[in-house]
């Protein structure tokens, strides 16, 4: 069990751009099990590998709370497509005090590796599909914040959220 600490805004970690890993990597079994055992401790739906520290091109989704679906874990993910324009409230571990509106994808076609290597397609629509776009953003520096059209409009302190709120700079 190895449960990580969430590297928190504004730490310029989250702003590395991540390399791609070989599915041979022995890093790989770390980093897989520690995203996994700090998804399960956490109250999000997805988790990328620069968040725990590793700046590697791995995510992982877990709807099974929510939606009761299958977790995915992906590396080396690549977007093929993805439509369906919507704007929807979203989060990060990284940045809990505040929620946005972000313009997201309905669906999304994504292509990656899986933890035993194989090549991994799929289709994700809905919630599923935005958290892929969230994750992969992350393994591109790429925070939500930096989605949101206007930071005076579209930003939110998170419901039931007590302390100091940092000041978000795109
Ligand atoms: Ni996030």
């Amino acid at each position: 069990m190895a449960v990580r600490k969430i590297i928190q805004y504004p730490d310029p970690f989250l702003r590395t751009r991540c390399r791609d890993v070989s599915p041979s990597d022995p890093v790989l079994e770390s980093v897989i099990r520690d995203l996994r055992d700090t998804l399960l401790s956490s109250p999000g739906v997805g988790l990328s590998a620069p968040q725990i520290g590793y700046p590697l091109r791995v995510i992982l989704i877990d709807l099974s709370r929510a939606e009761g679906k299958m977790p995915i874990l992906l590396i080396n993910p690549i977007i093929l497509a993805m439509d369906g324009p919507r704007v929807i409230r979203e989060g990060c571990l990284s940045i809990p005090q505040y929620t946005a509106n972000v313009e997201r994808m309905e669906w999304v076609r994504v292509r990656g590796i899986d933890e035993r290597g194989r090549d991994l397609e799929l289709t994700a629509t809905g919630l599923e599909a935005i958290a892929i776009q969230h994750e992969v953003d992350h393994l591109n520096g790429v925070l939500f914040i930096d989605r949101v059209s206007s930071l005076k409009r579209d930003l939110f302190r998170r419901k039931g959220y007590k302390g100091p709120m940092p000041a978000l700079k795109k």
